[in-house]
């Protein structure tokens, strides 16, 4: 379908609440999302996999349908190695407390970086704590990107055992060379973990290109509704980890003193699924599919180019990354000399436009920039130049009410 913006922007109700550069956070929905879930409650809700009744059936088509178009947007080999999780923070822990417990040792290592999301840091130092591994850590290099021969020397090392890596920053957007890194950690013998939550609402995913051994993406971020996320994994690896979660829906038997688990993906959704949620998510992919990639990218990098130019009319601010906005995508972060980010966004929030204050949840990635915080402004295929144009005279207000 071609790229028709205004029409695009017509399609997000909440958009006429004001001018929406929060989408790291968490995206708008397209009234279609919106539509399928009201639809799917008004139409089909029952329990999956469990009742021999009409309706249950058609959640249950509805569920595992649902998982299928995942399975297509990652270009999965298979549907059973899509696990329906919270979000993806859910599926870092998942990984973290089976894969990880049952694998790491007092000689091993998981090796992150400065760039991750809390989600894809505290999992890790967790397991440091429990299994007596430990956590390495690669620093940035002159481009504010990973650096690659700190990551080269950590990796000859031999201790490492996962490398788990975000493919978009939260907080500066840089993207990181993923296929470089994976390729790395393969031939170091490690496993590779994806943290997709930013990535794939900005750029196409293909975990069999990117031979990752594991992927994790939220639905929220990626216009479709809360509560629902993916894990990926490879399918021999999710055979052979323990169970995350126990209870119904994951068994295969119970017995008064053991259990056995189903086969992939059910043994790691126990209780009763997100479905409505997977439903919303499957429309919110085919509702994103319907546009080339190519054009949501360059209508990405126009704004956050736009963004680049308009910010740099304000003295004082200092942007957070990358000089170069060619390197960036999705969302950037800045600070202004004498005005607690807190104070400016709250200001600007008033004035009608909403973006995102504090630490992002990358208190590392902060603490290095030797800041408490900053103002995060990241955009979504709905915005357009104008609201681009909204923030520097928002911004100049709040400046003049500060001085
Ligand atoms: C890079 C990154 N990873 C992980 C997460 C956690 O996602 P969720 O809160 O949906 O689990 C986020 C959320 O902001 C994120 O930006």
């Amino acid at each position: 379908m071609s790229f028709n913006h205004s029409d695009i922007r017509l399609q997000f109700p909440i958009l006429k609440k004001g001018t929406y550069l929060d989408s790291a956070a968490t995206a708008q929905k397209p009234q279609v999302v919106i539509d399928s879930m009201k639809h799917f409650y008004e139409t089909e809700n029952a329990n999956v996999h469990r009742g021999m009744h009409m309706l249950s059936e058609k959640a249950t088509t509805a569920f595992e349908e649902a998982r299928t178009s995942v399975q297509k947007f990652i270009n999965a080999k298979s549907a059973e190695e899509i696990i329906f999780t919270s979000g993806s923070t859910e599926g870092i822990n998942l990984v973290a407390k089976t894969w990880g417990k049952e694998n790491l040792g007092e000689e091993d290592s998981v090796l992150i970086t400065l760039l991750e999301h809390h989600s894809n840091i505290t999992p890790w130092i967790q397991l440091k704590d429990e299994n007596d591994c430990a956590v390495e850590w690669v620093e940035l290099d002159q481009n504010e990107n990973i650096d690659i021969t700190q990551l080269d020397k950590h990796l000859a090392n031999g201790n490492v055992k996962l490398v788990a890596i975000t493919g978009q920053s939260n907080v500066t957007g840089v993207r990181t060379p993923l296929k470089e890194i994976i390729n790395k950690t393969h031939e170091a013998g490690a496993l590779a973990l994806v943290d997709a939550a930013q990535l794939s609402a900005h750029h196409p995913i293909d975990v069999q290109d990117l031979e990752c051994d594991f992927l994790v993406l939220s639905g929220h971020k990626l216009y479709g509704p809360t509560g629902i996320g993916v894990l990926y994994g490879k399918r021999e690896l999710l055979e052979s980890m323990p169970p995350f979660l126990t209870g119904g829906g994951m068994i295969k038997e119970v017995k008064r003193d053991h259990f056995t688990c189903a086969a992939i993906p059910t043994k790691f959704e126990a209780g009763t699924p997100p479905i409505a949620q997977a439903v919303g998510l499957r429309t919110a992919i085919d509702w994103l599919l319907q546009f080339n990639w190519e054009d949501i990218e360059a209508h990405e990098r126009s704004l956050i180019e736009k963004s680049f130019s308009e910010l740099r009319k304000i003295e004082g601010l200092t942007i957070l990354g990358p000089s170069d906005p060619k390197n960036i995508s999705g969302c950037l972060s800045f600070v202004i000399d004498g005005i607690h980010p807190h104070d400016l966004t709250d200001i600007i929030g008033q004035k009608g436009v909403f973006m995102r204050a504090g630490h992002h949840c990358a208190q590392p990635l902060h603490e290095h920039y030797g800041i408490p915080a900053s103002t995060r402004l990241s955009i979504g295929i709905y915005n357009n130049g104008e609201d681009i144009e909204k923030i520097t005279p928002a911004i100049q207000e709040a400046i003049k009410i500060f001085s």
